[in-house]
């Protein structure tokens, strides 16, 4: 096995849904991205901030109506026990899935009229495949800004990890490759930075850190919260979270974009502008050190993040 589907442990062969799938029609599902890191010296696979990816699966699920049938501590046993039954000894990407699974032509995700109306049918899946890099970490990435606006939280909830929203992020990745370049920043509906297609985004100015605050239509992401934490109480180094103009990227001292997928990748240029020295940076390389190290488990102070499968 490998997966978990329609509440049972399953091959990954075996986890099939019906094209009539109420959420591969119409994107009503939520989702979420967790890592899994092999520690060599100790043999053992340690999954990273595993609770507060359930957590966050959760608060999507809240907002977009779509019912998970199991606490955050089942969410982490079923993950344990697929994750297992790999046997990996690499690095692995465990995808948790709770999608709206009714066979249902129509929008509403209410059904039974006006006198019986409740939600249509929810179900939850997770399976694990092994995981490289996905972006550069060890050379610094080219990006673009998108012509395509990042969604606006009255338009599709941003802050929700949603299926749906991905159609956004996938138009502006792929029309960054297609330029020639590795990754696409988006901006918000009014022009501000907002963050990546899959990552989270900080700049180094005057030896602070800087991110778009959560109000930008970000996705408030755990490395995220990880690296404003890691920043401040290994380097001394505080987060200031606001509104950012585009400009602000392009006279940066250094740039990253960070996220479970992306871990911490630096960036040397945005449309043409070099950022500082166009290497990486001596912020972005101390805390990709420190980063590499906690996830891996070498680090005890953060131990409690990793969980042994
Ligand atoms: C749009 C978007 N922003 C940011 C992130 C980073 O979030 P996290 O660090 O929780 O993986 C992701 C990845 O899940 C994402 O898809």
């Amino acid at each position: 096995m490998q997966a978990f589907f329609e509440g049972k442990y399953v091959d990954m062969a075996d986890a099939r849904v019906s094209v009539m799938t109420h959420a591969l029609n119409y994107g009503t599902g939520v989702f979420e991205g967790i890592r899994g890191y092999w520690n060599s010296e100790e043999e053992q696979l340690l999954l990273f901030r595993v609770r507060e990816h359930f957590e966050r699966i959760h608060r999507s699920a809240r907002i977009v109506r779509i019912n998970i049938p199991y606490t955050v501590d089942e969410l982490v046993d079923i993950c344990a026990n697929v994750v297992r039954s790999g046997n990996f000894r690499e690095d692995v990407y465990v995808r948790p899935l709770a999608y709206k699974s009714a066979l249902q032509i129509g929008l509403s995700m209410i059904v039974g009229g006006p006198d019986e109306p409740r939600l249509v049918d929810d179900d939850f899946t997770l399976f694990a495949v092994p995981f490289g890099n996905y972006l550069d970490i060890e050379k610094p990435i080219r990006c673009t800004i998108a012509s395509w606006r990042r969604v606006n939280d009255n338009m599709i909830p941003a802050r929700a990890k949603v299926t749906g929203v991905y159609i956004n992020s996938s138009m502006a990745k792929t029309e960054a490759v297609e330029a020639g370049f590795d990754e696409a920043i988006m901006l918000t509906h009014d022009g501000h930075v907002s963050e990546g297609t899959g990552e989270n985004l900080f700049v180094v100015r005057d030896n602070r850190l800087v991110t778009p605050s959560v109000s930008e239509d970000v996705l408030e992401g755990i490395t995220r919260s990880t690296i404003i934490q890691i920043a401040r109480d290994e380097l001394g180094l505080e987060t200031v979270e606001r509104p950012m103009d585009r400009t602000e990227l392009f006279i940066a001292d250094e740039l990253f974009l960070v996220g479970t997928g992306a871990q911490i990748s630096p960036v040397s240029e945005i449309d043409g502008r070099i950022i500082g020295d166009g290497h990486i940076g001596a912020v972005t390389r101390a805390l990709q050190d420190l980063y590499f190290d906690i996830v891996r488990g070498r680090q005890s102070a953060y131990r409690k993040w990793c969980m042994s499968v």
